[in-house]
């Protein structure tokens, strides 16, 4: 599916001529990537998109191009080192701003916001030499250790404006061992943490304070944040399930049971730094541990991404390296990004020419030359795709409101430019009879064709002042007595964009009359903005209403898939303006089909609902949508099938258990018509997680 674009931008002669070009080129003229850029996908997304500024990066030879990349593709930003204690805090009076304040402007005039990497801990070189003095002495106190610390947060906290755009803390980074081999017994997180004297980084903090310096940063940090900003814990190694993960995910367990002695800690968010190399990864385990913080209601960002190869050992080409490392990023984006809980991703850097972990492993998004490479447009690929689960009208307020959003005692009115999450447009909404009056969309249709089951709401908003507490919330009328509720959580929400989101569990009795999506605050009649909303059911199918035309569809065995557009005679679609019509089919097992490999290993095995409409093109038959699963050799099939008729549209639909065990080597979808080989139609094919929260 996403192959196509990941291996043109790698042969196709325009990508040849760009990195030619480049030579030529003064450093001021950078290319332009094919394609939006990735901070508006990822903000219509509602995520971040983010980058480490390098070292000294305003005096770099190059800053001009350097910086101007850096703008246009990124909306959060970091300091490589200049933030660590080593550098921020030379002596325990002093603290150094130079490099972070010009970095907080440069964001700001940008309209990008900052992270900061980190508040306390990681291995001890990033610590002062009078930090680790203190530590060694035995004449200093845990007490006024513990006061050192608490100064650096607070300071460090406190220099920031409150709401500002200063929203993401890292307030402790690498606090476990690096690898880890023995499991966590009896949720003991704390034998995973670093010691002192061990082969692992020297942890200064838990040999001054003991084990309990993790919980106490997290409380000052608290103390300091403003309502909205996040507060990290970031970790290396800790992707996949594993002994590592564990203890993390043991820790977060701990941190926020309610029945905790001494309360619950104030942790937000779990940042993994995804500092991989060379070879394919587990994307389930990866999907599963995502969810699993998902779960426990963190936010996750990638934080210090890239992704090394190895050039020049073996006969591969440097081209074909760079395509298995967009692939790389594309697997890995695609499977985080199907997490509920998932926020966001910071590159640790952008270009090849400027990494941490040396030029010749060529881990970014960027050659040297600011060409955008296959990983760029992997990234680019994956937050578009997700996108394509989005089955709201007018998500971002974009055009009129006519037709999509409408005023329930309420009025609507658009706001331009600086007011907009995204795009130029957000939505204003004013006089407001009651909580829950506000703007609303009809999304009857939508639903009755998705069905019940499991969708995901978000959207972002914010009020023109003091606060309000915001929620999402989709109305059902169906054929019971009263109206049903499916709402997300409800969000503080202040002057800044701030993400409302959650899945629901839809479903309904005997028959749905209407479905309404609105907004709404849980009390008050304030004024508030939203931009962005998103509906989303986690389709798998790519272009599933043939609304892209092709796009993504294949022919299997011999079959013609002809046009989508046609709305003459018996070819109508079923949703949107298009549907695909199948000609010329030599087999019965002959038609369109779809590759689910990429997808189905991102998303895991697990019960999913597959659908499809379909119609024939004359009299009634036989209507079969197959998913053919290879399995370490082995082809399993699973279906779904109805009778189906030329005279109107049927939905086929069905659970199905999709399962493996060994290697899944290939997916395909295909559909097809028993003991026939005539044309039929085909639209709306859904193949969704059937995943309960
Ligand atoms: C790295 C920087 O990129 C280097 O410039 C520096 O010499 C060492 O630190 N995990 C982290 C980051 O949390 O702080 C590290 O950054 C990379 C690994």
């Amino acid at each position: 599916m996403q192959a196509t674009r990941l291996i043109r931008s790698v042969l196709s002669p325009r990508s040849t001529a760009l990195v030619a070009a480049a030579f030529t080129l003064t450093v001021h003229a950078q290319p332009v990537p094919e394609g939006r850029r990735l901070r508006d996908i990822a903000q219509e997304a509602g995520l971040y998109l983010g980058t480490t500024l390098n070292s000294g990066y305003a005096t770099l030879s190059d800053t001009v191009p350097y910086q101007a990349v850096a703008v246009r593709e990124f909306d959060i930003f970091t300091l490589e080192n200049e933030m660590k204690m080593r550098r921020i805090r030379p002596t325990s009076t002093t603290f150094d701003w130079s490099v972070t304040d010009p970095a907080t402007q440069l964001a700001l005039n940008h309209g990008g916001d900052m992270h900061f990497h980190f508040l306390v801990g990681g291995p001890s070189k990033y610590a002062p030499d009078w930090m680790k003095a203190m530590a060694n002495d035995p004449a200093v106190t845990a007490t006024q250790f513990r006061n050192m610390m608490k100064t650096h947060i607070s300071t460090i906290m406190d220099h920031w404006p409150q709401n500002g755009n200063m929203k993401m803390w890292e307030v402790t980074n690498e606090m476990f061992r690096y690898s880890l081999t023995t499991p966590v017994a009896g949720g003991n997180w704390k034998a995973g943490l670093c010691a002192p004297g061990t082969a692992d980084p020297e942890d200064m903090f838990r040999k001054k304070l003991g084990d309990n310096y993790l919980e106490e940063a997290f409380r000052e940090a608290a103390l300091h944040k403003a309502p909205l900003d996040i507060l990290m814990y970031n970790d290396n190694n800790t992707e996949l399930l594993s002994v590592k993960s564990d203890h993390v995910y043991a820790m977060v367990q701990d941190f926020t049971n309610p029945n905790r002695a001494g309360g619950v800690v104030p942790i937000t968010a779990i940042g993994f730094q995804c500092h991989m190399k060379d070879q394919d990864y587990d994307w389930s385990s990866l999907r599963q541990n995502f969810d699993r913080f998902s779960a426990l209601g963190m936010e996750l960002f990638i934080t210090e991404m890239d992704w090394r190869i190895t050039v020049g050992v073996g006969t591969e080409t440097t081209a074909n390296l760079f395509d298995k490392q967009g692939r790389n990023y594309h697997n890995f984006f695609d499977a985080v990004l199907r997490s509920p809980g998932f926020g966001g991703a910071k590159i640790w850097g952008f270009t090849d020419q400027y990494t941490w972990v040396g030029s010749e492993t060529m881990p970014l998004l960027f050659d040297a030359n600011y060409n955008p490479k296959p990983s760029y447009y992997a990234i680019q690929d994956a937050l578009e795709m997700q996108q394509r689960d989005q089955v709201m009208a007018n998500p971002g307020f974009e055009t009129a409101l006519a037709g999509n959003w409408t005023p329930s005692g309420a009025t609507l009115t658009f706001t331009t430019a600086a007011g907009a999450h995204s795009g130029t447009r957000a939505l204003k909404v004013s006089g407001r009879a009651n909580p829950w009056s506000g703007p609303q969309q009809d999304v009857t249709t939508t639903l009755k064709n998705r069905g019940a089951g499991r969708y995901y709401l978000r959207a972002w908003a914010r009020v023109p002042a003091g606060t309000a507490n915001v929620k999402l919330t989709l109305r059902l009328d169906d054929s019971g007595a009263t109206p049903v509720y499916f709402s997300t959580g409800v969000q503080t929400v202040g002057t800044t964009w701030t993400r409302v989101s959650g899945w629901i569990n839809v479903s309904w009795f005997k028959q749905l009359n209407t479905a309404t999506l609105y907004a709404e605050t849980t009390a008050g009649t304030t004024d508030f903005f939203l931009d962005d909303v998103h509906l989303g059911d986690g389709n798998l199918v790519a272009n599933d209403t043939f609304e892209n035309n092709l796009t993504n569809w294949l022919a299997k065995g011999t079959a013609t898939l002809g046009s989508t557009s046609a709305t003459t005679g018996a070819f109508t679609y079923h949703y949107g303006a298009k549907a695909v019509r199948v000609t010329a089919r030599a087999t019965d097992w002959a038609g369109a089909s779809q590759n689910m490999l990429a997808a189905l290993l991102a998303s895991g095995p697990g019960e999913y609902n597959l659908s499809a409409y379909m119609k024939l093109f004359s009299g009634t038959g036989t209507g079969k949508l197959t998913l053919r699963l290879k399995v370490n050799g082995v082809n399993q099939y699973l279906a779904v099938s109805d009778t189906i008729k030329a005279a109107s549209w049927t939905r086929l639909s069905n659970l199905i258990n999709v399962n493996w065990t060994g290697t899944l080597e290939e997916a395909e979808l295909y559909i097809e018509t028993p003991g026939s080989t005539t044309s039929y139609y085909l639209d709306d094919v859904i193949l969704r997680p059937k995943k309960t929260p």
